[in-house]
């Protein structure tokens, strides 16, 4: 997807993910919709039909678990970078207050936001919770997770705690995709977002009009590319 005329400043590039931030994001994206397709294959019979994708039912049921080990490393990594910039400040709160002009796209009624507004610090917060929960829960009911840990902890689950574990989990699993489907959304309807996660760059005016706390501070560091004369693409 490419970037927009967004008005003052555009033609100025500004970095927002270096190659590392952007690998490690999409090996949790990737991931993440792995464990959607195999989770949904394992979770009613009417999905069944998913686990094709993964070579049947047998290998699904061994995949689904280690692409999850995947996802919690790979998500630990991008909680590391970028958990001090959606720590939550005062104007959070403001921002959520005028939830009414994001969603005309009235930015003028709006605080000036730092690298993430509020919405994008819900999805941060709330996906770390879930991948926590479902990753316990999942030990539960993954059998070499299980024996590990009634080994270390030395205890047996009983069927009823197990059948808690299944129940959590799926719910978990549910409001993750939903949250995920939000920020897959809002990725898309903000124009000129997806660049930052595939070239690393956005424009000066997606960082004046979305983030413009964000791009003060990052003109102050001359952290911008050199301003190019091409309109931006
Ligand atoms: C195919 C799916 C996905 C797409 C298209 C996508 C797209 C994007 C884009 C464009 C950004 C940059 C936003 C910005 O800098 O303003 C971003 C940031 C981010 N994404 Fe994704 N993403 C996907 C899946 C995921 C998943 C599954 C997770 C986690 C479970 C995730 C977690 C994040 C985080 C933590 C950020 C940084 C924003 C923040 O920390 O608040 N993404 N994503």
């Amino acid at each position: 997807m490419s970037t927009h005329d967004d008005g003052s400043g555009a033609h100025l590039r500004v970095r927002r993910y270096s190659g590392s931030a952007r690998i490690n994001h999409w090996i949790v994206a990737i991931s993440f919709v792995l464990l959607l397709l195999s989770g949904l294959s394992l979770f009613h019979p009417s999905l069944y039909w998913l686990s094709g994708l993964f070579g049947g039912g047998a290998t699904v049921r061994w995949l689904h678990p280690w692409i999850g080990v995947v996802l919690v490393v790979a998500f630990i990594g991008l909680f590391l970078r970028f958990f001090a910039q959606n720590l939550p400040e005062r104007t959070d709160w403001v921002w959520l207050a005028r939830i009414r002009h994001v969603l005309k796209g009235d930015d003028e009624y709006l605080p000036e936001v730092g690298k993430y507004n509020a919405g994008q610090k819900f999805v941060f917060w709330s996906q770390s919770i879930l991948v926590v929960i479902l990753f316990i829960t999942g030990l539960g009911l993954w059998e070499p997770g299980l024996a590990w840990v009634e080994k270390t902890f030395a205890f047996k689950a009983t069927i009823d705690q197990l059948r808690i574990a299944a129940l959590i989990h799926a719910s978990a699993a549910v409001i993750a995709i939903t949250i995920w489907i939000v920020h897959v959304y809002a990725a898309i309807w903000v124009r000129g977002t997806f660049s930052a996660m595939t070239r690393g760059f956005v424009t000066g005016g997606w960082g004046w009009r979305h983030h413009r706390k964000w791009l003060r501070k990052e003109v102050d560091e001359h952290k911008t590319d050199r301003p190019r004369v091409t309109p931006a693409e």
